[in-house]
C-alpha cells in the first residue's frame, strides 16, 4: 500500500509531534491453536488485519506501536468469538487489559486501530479509552481512528 495521497506522509514524528499507534486485533488476543483447519472451522490467523494496518501506519509515521491485550483471551474459533463478543456487548462489559501505555501524555497524536465487531468497537477498546480518559481529555489529542472491516483494501477510515 502506498502512503501517497493518504496524508500520512505529512503526519510524522518529530518537531514536537510524538505519535502513538495503539490497536486492538483479534489475532493478538486469541488463544491460537498449533494446527488450525481454517476450512472445517473458520478461525483467526495472525497477523490480523488491524495489526497490519497499524504496522503500516507506524512505519509511515515513525511512531510507537502498542497492542491492546485483554487478560482473558478470546476463542480462536470464529463462532465462539462472535458469541463472546456479542455477550460482552450485551453486558456493556469492559474487559480487563494486561497493561496500559506508559506515559501516554508524552504523545501528541494517537492513531487508534480496531476491528468492526458487531457493527461497533470491541469492548476492550472502550476499556482502553476509559482507562485513559483524563489524559485524553487534558491533552486534546489529534486522534485518527482506523477501523478494519473484513476486507483490508477498504480499511482506512
Ligand atoms: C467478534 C467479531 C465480530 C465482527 N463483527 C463484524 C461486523 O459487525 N461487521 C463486519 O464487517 N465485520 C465484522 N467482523 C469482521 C472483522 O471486523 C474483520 O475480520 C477485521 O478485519 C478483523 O481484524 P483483526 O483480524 O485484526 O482482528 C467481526 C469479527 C469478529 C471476530
Amino acid at each position: 500500500m502506498e502512503a501517497s495521497g493518504s496524508g500520512l506522509s505529512e503526519v510524522n514524528e518529530g518537531q514536537g509531534n510524538k505519535i502513538l499507534v495503539a490497536y486492538f486485533s483479534w489475532a493478538d488476543n486469541a488463544i491460537l491453536a498449533d494446527e488450525v483447519d481454517a476450512v472445517a472451522s473458520p478461525s483467526v490467523i495472525p497477523p490480523g488485519n488491524v495489526q497490519q494496518l497499524a504496522v503500516w501506519v507506524q512505519e509511515e509515521t515513525g511512531g510507537d506501536l502498542f497492542s491492546i491485550h485483554v487478560t482473558d483471551p478470546y476463542p480462536s474459533n470464529w463462532d465462539d468469538c462472535l458469541d463472546r463478543a456479542n455477550q460482552e456487548r450485551g453486558d456493556n462489559a469492559r474487559p480487563e487489559l494486561v497493561e496500559d501505555v506508559e506515559n501516554l501524555d508524552q504523545y501528541d497524536t494517537v492513531f487508534l486501530g480496531y476491528p468492526n465487531w458487531w457493527y461497533g468497537v470491541p469492548m476492550a477498546l472502550l476499556t482502553f479509552l476509559e482507562q485513559n480518559r483524563y489524559t485524553f481529555l487534558i491533552k486534546r489529542y489529534t486522534c485518527s481512528a482506523l477501523m478494519a472491516p473484513a476486507a483490508l483494501p477498504t480499511a482506512s477510515s
